[in-house]
């Protein structure tokens, strides 16, 4: 059965489970991608912000966030005010998706199928339930559909704080922008775009009390 759960050990803290993630064959991704990404940060924070899936540097460097997208977000955070060591950060899919016109050419990010993030989603609710956060952040389409209701559009729905119940009792999730999106929108309307981020980002801190 596809999936990545008969890899996750049950009890394992974030380390153990990152070591076991590069393990990991629940889907195709693990193939062509350098390594598995798995997470950086905290874990004893109190905020959880969840990306779509590494991007070309991350695939490289083994660590999510650091390219073009996170170097955005790392800024829209500190204008949020919140501090980049008091956050857990991870991705809803943990391999790179991409395609390549040919071996060596530039790779160019695919977004990941619902079956990847099916497929991942037990590497995902198992590092949650571990940091336990109060409040976890849905960076963008892919990982609202990891944890958001199904209905939950980021159009519609961003910067509202949502309850959910999860396996460590009920907790606030939001839903917004994925910082690449940011990067995508026309330049004029694009530091619109980023302050949209931040607000959203500010709404999720207000939930910590
Ligand atoms: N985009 C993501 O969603 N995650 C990363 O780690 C990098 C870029
Ligand atoms: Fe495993 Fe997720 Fe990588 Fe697929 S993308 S191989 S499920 S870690």
């Amino acid at each position: 059965r596809p999936g990545a759960q008969r890899w996750v050990t049950a009890g394992a803290d974030v380390a153990e489970l990152a070591r076991a993630a590069q393990g990991c064959r629940g889907c195709e991704l693990w193939e062509p991608a350098t390594q598995v990404v798995f997470s950086a940060g905290s874990p004893t924070a109190r905020m959880a912000l969840v990306g779509e899936q590494p991007g070309d540097q991350e695939d490289r460097r083994g660590v999510p966030f650091v390219g073009p997208a996170g170097r955005l977000l790392q800024r829209a955070l500190e204008e949020a005010g919140i501090s980049r060591g008091d956050v857990y950060v991870t991705n809803a899919v943990k391999h790179f998706r991409f395609s390549q016109a040919a071996p060596g050419a530039r790779r160019i990010h695919a977004s990941p199928d619902l079956a990847h993030v099916s497929a991942c989603r037990p590497w995902l609710a198992a590092e949650l339930a571990r940091v336990d956060p109060d409040v976890v952040v849905c960076l963008g389409a892919t990982a609202a559909r990891a944890l958001l209701p199904k209905d939950f559009r980021v159009t519609r729905h961003r910067g509202q704080l949502i309850r959910l119940a999860t396996s460590r009792g009920e907790k606030t999730f939001l839903g917004t922008i994925h910082p690449s999106a940011v990067l995508r929108v026309p330049e004029e309307q694009r530091p619109e775009a980023y302050d949209a981020l931040v607000a959203d980002l500010r709404v999720a801190t207000s939930a910590l009390g």
